[in-house]
């Protein structure tokens, strides 16, 4: 007899999980009629969010559009650390804002209003080095309150942050601050990891050769590491600090004013400066993080990502301090000391609200259930993944075993690019199905779409944004024509192309697909082929390179390179672990190859493309797919022999 309640069962059946009833009836959104209110106006649909915010100054217009072009909220004046902190003063001054606990295990609590002065003082603190309105910070940091408090005082000043996350290398953090032009940077002098010291300060050290728009470096000190100080350019956090006024009126931005550069892979080798600007921005996070997180008093919300990339902006910072939430924060691994760590964190905390990435559930999943059910998780009311498509057997386990059968679970699609989320369930009212990501979000025009751009209603294209949304990327830092090539021109400059695959169902649902592009989603980390490409051709032996992602268990997918090296050179396990260290100095741990694959030439077209299908086929180990247009089969006999077996 099979079991009723085994997942392969659940999932053949194809079952359904509508809100349990009790969640449903205490929902914020239980309406399904907000869906067909924006639809039929989104204009003063989105209106009516913004309006949720304090404007300085009201705006004139709602939407500028002159395709691809937005502007919204056109002459609106805000300023987003006074949404985050300054309006919640009257109501919640004593209601934490950010519960911090670090890897080792001390813990933090601020308050809004010690969050308050302490982006007061510390915005007091750049300007007092010379920062001024429209000046570039880059934020390299571990995950520490400092963080967010860095990101709100340069909000508050009107000052552009750009937060590198720590994981990056010293040639990945420069190349950064040189295409921005920062005038400072702010980082640690090191953060924890696995109980390992990571030594921020010598990246910073290391990436600043190079840098002469950097005036000014300041350290938050995070434990006792062992830096070195350059007099007159690096001072200590804490001594600035102490000498500031807490008294700093936040500046009146524009609502098109930037709040903030983000870097993303895209598909050539140079990651591309993201750019988001005020007044749309926080009004698209403030109003989806309320909706889909189904916020209430007193809830306690967790979302593990790390401010170092856009989940944590939009889903730590933005979207939930708008909303007067308390955020938690945890600095380190879910593996330590133990793999029950997070479950310990959310016994302890008494987390409401737990927003992580397929992957880590992958890890959960693998480490066992025993690891939760230590734990008291009954605290946790909602869970949410994101950054992947989520394969249905995660789904059911994170809705079993963490959510225990009582929490929904929300799936969210979005991107860096989009800024808030876009297709996900509204957890009141939507019945979600294990691997779907449901439905676009009200006043979002989502579809898929074929090649030619014709409506594909059921079946498989490419997903497309109809119209633009607020929280929209506004540009590509430095670089205005690749904002229109890349996003606004496969269908034409009004249809948004966010690059990936996706699936309609006959209820409409969207099924994600992951990327079409040349872009790897490794551990829910985007990364470029090129990029890696470009890291690989770099080293001395190197003639060429071949860079494709492989089904990974945990990781969705794993980096493989193929590579083609210069005469006289053979391939070597020494070489193959040189090789990988080759790409973790350039780009950083992340983007560390799981395999590389020596080759004494690429398979190719006529044409000169490589066949990147072809390597894919042969790094899974799967018999080789149609080889018809290839210029020279021969190259390819060569790698199915040499790696056929191993796979
Ligand atoms: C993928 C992360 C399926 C997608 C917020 C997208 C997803 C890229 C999901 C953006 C999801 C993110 N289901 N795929 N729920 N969430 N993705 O910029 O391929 O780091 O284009 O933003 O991640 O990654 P990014």
């Amino acid at each position: 007899m099979p079991n009723r309640d085994s997942i392969e069962v659940l999932l053949r059946e194809g079952r359904t999980f509508p809100p349990p009833p009790e969640f449903a009836a205490a929902a914020g959104m239980a309406d399904p009629q907000i869906y067909d209110d924006a639809a039929s106006d989104p204009e003063a649909f989105w209106a009516r969010c913004a309006s949720e915010l304090d404007w300085i100054h009201p705006w004139t217009k709602v939407l500028d559009w002159k395709p691809p072009h937005a502007r919204w909220f056109v002459d609106g004046k805000l300023n987003a650390s006074a949404n985050c902190l300054d309006r919640h003063l009257k109501t919640r001054s004593n209601q934490a804002a950010l519960i911090w606990e670090g890897e080792p295990g001390d813990e933090r609590t601020l308050t809004y209003r010690d969050l308050w002065r302490e982006t007061c003082k510390a915005a007091n603190m750049l300007k007092s080095l010379g920062v001024r309105r429209g000046d570039r910070v880059t934020l390299y940091m571990p995950l520490v309150p400092e963080l967010a408090i860095s990101m709100l005082a340069c909000a508050r000043i009107g000052a552009v942050h750009s937060v590198v996350f720590g994981g990056f290398s010293a040639d990945s953090l420069r190349d950064r601050i040189q295409d921005q032009e920062a005038v400072l940077v702010i980082t640690a002098d090191g953060g924890y990891r696995r109980g390992a010291q990571v030594p921020l300060k010598r990246t910073v050290d290391e990436a600043l050769e190079g840098c002469p728009s950097v005036k000014n470096v300041i350290i938050y000190k995070r434990g006792e590491f062992p830096i070195h100080v350059q007099e007159g350019r690096d001072h200590w956090w804490h001594r600035l600090m102490a000498d500031q006024k807490i008294a700093c009126e936040p500046e009146a931005m524009d609502s098109e004013d930037m709040l903030y550069i983000l870097y993303t892979s895209g598909t050539t080798g140079k990651p591309k400066g993201i750019v988001h600007t005020t007044g749309g921005y926080l009004t698209g996070v403030n109003a989806t993080f309320r909706w889909v997180f189904d916020l209430k008093e007193g809830d306690r919300y967790w979302c593990t990502a790390d401010i170092g990339w856009v989940t944590g902006h939009s889903y730590v910072v933005y979207g939930p301090l708008s909303n007067g939430a308390t955020v938690f924060m945890y600095e380190g691994a879910p593996d330590w000391p133990e793999r029950d760590r997070f479950w310990s964190l959310v016994e302890k905390h008494g987390i409401t609200i737990f927003y992580t990435a397929p992957t880590a559930i992958r890890a959960f999943m693998k480490w066992g259930t025993q690891e939760p059910a230590r734990h008291d998780l009954s605290s946790l009311r909602l869970l949410g993944s994101v950054g992947e498509p989520i394969n249905p057997e995660a789904w059911v386990w994170y809705h079993r075993n963490i959510g225990g059968g009582r929490c929904p679970v929300v799936d969210t699609w979005w991107q860096t690019e989009t800024g808030m989320i876009m297709i996900a369930p509204l957890p009141g009212q939507t019945n979600c199905k294990p691997g779907s990501a449901t439905m676009a979000l009200p006043g979002v025009s989502a579809e898929v779409l074929d090649q030619k751009g014709e409506k594909v209603k059921i079946g498989g294209g490419y997903l497309a944004i109809t119209r633009p949304w607020p929280a929209m990327l506004r540009g590509i830092y430095g670089d205005p024509e690749r904002y229109t090539s890349v996003y606004w021109s496969r269908w034409g400059n009004e249809i948004y192309f966010p690059g990936d695959g996706a699936r309609r169902d006959t209820d409409g649902f969207f099924w994600l697909l992951g990327r079409v592009d040349d872009v790897l989603n490794v551990a829910g980390h985007r990364i470029g082929t090129m990029e890696v490409e470009s890291a690989l051709v770099d080293h001395p032996w190197v003639a060429e390179a071949a860079v494709i992602g492989r089904e990974h268990e945990l990781k969705g997918q794993a980096i493989a390179a193929f590579v083609t090296l210069k005469d006289a050179h053979k391939g070597s396990p020494e070489l193959m672990d040189e090789l990988k260290e080759h790409v973790v100095k350039r780009i950083g741990a992340l983007a560390r190859p799981d395999a590389i694959f020596f080759s004494a030439d690429l398979p190719k077209t006529r044409s000169g493309k490589i066949m990147r299908r072809l390597l894919k086929d042969i790094a899974e180990g799967r018999m080789l797919g149609d080889t018809t247009t290839l210029a020279d089969p021969a190259v390819i006999q060569a790698l199915k022999e040499k790696y056929g077996e191993e796979g």
